[in-house]
């Protein structure tokens, strides 16, 4: 009996939660790392079309790294990354677009329809949403790789309005229609500062910013530049941790999404997890 009452006492602590929250857009960045248990995935996707039933708006964006480069291994070709960015040109980016655009794109929509949520899927070129300019100059061998240049928010406006959930591949397009691979928590972050979104998220596969396996619960921009130039954060983290702090948005976590319900912990209870980026 005890334990039902629990069940009860866990669903009242989330009532302020809600209340705050409701009708407000939160930016989940859903990373390629943490997608690669379908089970785990599930989860993830439960927990976004729970959001949304209780009157949430999130808009997740995702990437794709590991899913992207094993596409590529079986055509024989190599993944590179240079500071976090997957090197991207004319020989790789059909694969990119397919595999962020085709299949995960829409297994995330198909998840979280399943659990009730009503999501569709759109990437950075869809009503023109993401205008970027290609790298190419700037960084060798990056020549679609995308650098965002403005965000057209009103087909974003115009889904959250009817209720769905959308759900964005990072595609940018250049001032060609050429499409432009841009790195997912970018966009993420660009997306939550143009919706002026209560709370941007960032979902990995660890628990949030590492100093020498040592979870960091907080951080502000200072302590994550000095990270960033001493090399403790590298690689993947670095563009996750430069929005964060470039993003408009006040509320902004790194979670760790192979945790089970890692989202609502963080949403709905007092105790914070991952790493907050402190404004
Ligand atoms: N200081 C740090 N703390 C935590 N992780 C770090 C740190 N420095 C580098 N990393 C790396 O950053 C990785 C997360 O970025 P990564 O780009 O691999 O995943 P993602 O962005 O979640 O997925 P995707 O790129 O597919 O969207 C971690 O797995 C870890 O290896
Ligand atoms: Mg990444």
């Amino acid at each position: 009996m005890e334990k039902i009452i629990d069940k009860a006492r866990i669903l009242i602590e989330a009532l302020p939660y809600i209340n705050e929250f409701k009708g407000k857009i939160f930016v989940i960045k859903y990373g390629g790392s943490a997608m690669k248990d379908k089970n785990l995935k599930q989860q993830v996707m439960k927990d976004v079309a729970l959001l949304s039933s209780v009157g949430i708006k999130p808009v997740v964006v995702h990437g794709g790294g590991s899913d992207i480069s094993k596409l590529l291994q079986s055509v024989g070709q190599e993944s590179t990354f240079v500071d976090g960015i997957r090197v991207t040109n004319d020989d790789n980016i059909d694969y990119v677009e397919m595999m962020l655009s085709g299949k995960l794109n829409k297994q995330i929509v198909s998840d979280i329809n399943y659990y009730q949520g009503k999501a569709v899927g759109i990437s950075g070129r869809d009503g023109g949403m993401i205008q970027a300019v290609s790298l190419e100059g700037e960084k060798d061998g990056m020549s679609r790789v995308g650098k965002t240049v403005k965000i057209d928010a009103s087909l974003l406006y115009t889904l959250l309005d009817a209720g769905y959930v959308p759900i964005v591949s990072p595609l940018g397009v250049d001032e060609n229609g050429k499409s432009l691979n841009i790195n997912a928590d970018e966009v993420a972050g660009e997306i939550a500062s143009e919706l002026k979104a209560e709370k941007l998220i960032y979902l990995t596969d660890v628990d949030g910013v590492l100093d020498d396996g040592k979870l960091i619960s907080q951080i502000d921009s200072k302590g994550a530049s000095a990270l960033i130039e001493n090399g403790v954060i590298s690689g993947g983290m670095i563009p996750k941790v430069s929005y964060c702090i470039k993003s408009n948005v006040s509320n902004v976590h790194i979670l760790n999404g192979t945790l089970e319900h890692s989202l609502l912990l963080e949403i709905f209870t007092q105790e914070g997890i991952g790493t907050k980026i402190i404004k």
